[in-house]
């Protein structure tokens, strides 16, 4: 494994606490380059438990979400009649009510945060079973059938024991079952540089090759291959077990065939992720410099990486604005610089507002016509607006 990007000592990502309270700490951040398989991993592994029994991040209810929702769901019915359908992290039970609103029954989920648990239950009427998955879970006692679909969105890259998150996907599914695992895709993540969706949550940075190679031993095989444009750009595999019978999509040989991933496609993302945070720092500096001010919109967990890496302190980012209440009224971790509500950007009127919250640049510039300032956008490349 090569060290190939090197973040220093961090805290936790949704770490959000309020002034006082304690926090979990700090944890070195760094990156390591498998050239055999293609796989990049964190080099530590936080335990779960601290990261995920209480959990800050909602399910998004943007309106790019809720339409990626309704393509993830066509692109699923395309390949499947079945609607039984089990999320494996299923969050707040946003996704599994969409889906449910869309023809799937019966739909429940798995979470291992009890907040998140309760608020599926009570929000959206979705059972969720708050517990981490695994082989150990004994799933016929607690759901009963085995699903026709078993969905893992944005947890596959969470997870330290891989070859046990597949044995419970073989012991919850039946031969015809189809399993979508919907992750960041490390070529695109390179592509467009977003050094910030390194974060301690985030254990490895997926390939297909690395997903080839830990399929090899199991049940199951990639059998298609879809990506969308979202969140910087993701891919869904759809595996499928071995005994289905179904022949596999072309798209997993054209995916993998143009996959190119290497060390140096992963340090030049270093080298950007330097380049930019000097580039943030001169212009937040500037501007606050000269009197102005200078606020973040969205306090996601790469807003936490962005802005612990440019180490601003609330003296030049005055707040992040940030629709989840549970973020609300608490400081980004790391750093002493509140969190708000959405409305601060417009009743503020800050000369600047840097715009953490990138992948939703579209819908966010468009909603927010009334903001009179400008916008740092940080990705691809730090830019103006
Ligand atoms: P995500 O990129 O991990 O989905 O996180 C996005 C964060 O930005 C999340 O905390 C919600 C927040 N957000 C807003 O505050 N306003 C918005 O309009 C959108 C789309 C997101």
């Amino acid at each position: 494994m090569i060290p190939v990007m090197d973040f220093g000592l961090q805290p936790l990502a949704n770490d959000f606490c309020k002034e006082g309270e304690e926090r979990a700490g700090y944890a070195p951040l760094k990156v390591l380059f498998c050239p055999r398989c293609t796989l990049a991993q964190l080099s530590i592994v936080v335990r779960p438990e601290i990261l995920y029994s209480r959990y800050a991040y909602f399910t998004s209810t943007s309106q790019t979400i809720q339409n990626h929702f309704d393509t993830l769901a066509q692109d699923i019915m395309a390949e499947t009649e079945g609607r039984e359908l089990f999320e494996i992290g299923c969050n707040d039970g946003r996704g599994l009510r969409h889906f449910k609103d869309l023809g799937f029954a019966p739909v429940y989920g798995m979470d291992p945060a009890q907040n998140l648990c309760e608020v599926a239950k009570t929000r959206y009427g979705i059972d969720a079973i708050c517990c981490f998955f695994s082989e150990k879970v004994q799933f016929p006692t607690l759901i009963g059938l085995k699903p026709d679909v078993v969905l893992a969105r944005h947890v596959f890259c969470h997870v330290d024991n891989w070859a046990g998150f597949v044995r419970g996907l073989e012991n919850v599914s039946r031969s015809d079952t189809l399993v979508c695992i919907e992750v960041p895709y490390a070529v695109d993540q390179l592509q467009t540089g977003s050094f910030d969706q390194c974060y301690h949550e985030h254990l490895s940075y997926l390939t297909l090759r690395a997903m080839v190679a830990l399929l090899k031993d199991s049940q199951f095989h990639l059998h298609r291959i879809i990506r969308y444009n979202i969140h910087g750009g993701v891919i869904l595999m759809m595996l499928r077990h071995n005994l289905s019978g179904i022949a596999p999509d072309a798209s997993v040989q054209e995916f993998i065939a143009k996959e190119q991933v290497t060390e140096t496609h992963w340090k030049d993302m270093d080298w950007k992720m330097r380049t930019s945070v000097t580039e943030l720092q001169r212009l937040v500096f500037g501007a606050t410099g000269c009197g102005k001010r200078v606020c973040a919109y969205g306090a996601s967990a790469k807003a936490t990486v962005l802005l612990n890496l440019c180490r601003f302190t609330k003296k030049q980012i005055a707040f992040v604005t940030d629709t989840t209440t549970t973020k609300l009224y608490r400081n980004v971790p790391g750093t002493d610089i509140p969190v708000v509500d959405e409305g601060a950007l417009i009743r503020e009127q800050p000369d600047y507002a840097l715009l953490t919250a990138w992948n939703y640049e579209k819908e966010i510039i468009t909603k927010e016509k009334w903001f009179n300032g400008k916008w740092i956008v940080p990705m691809p490349t730090v830019h103006v607006i």
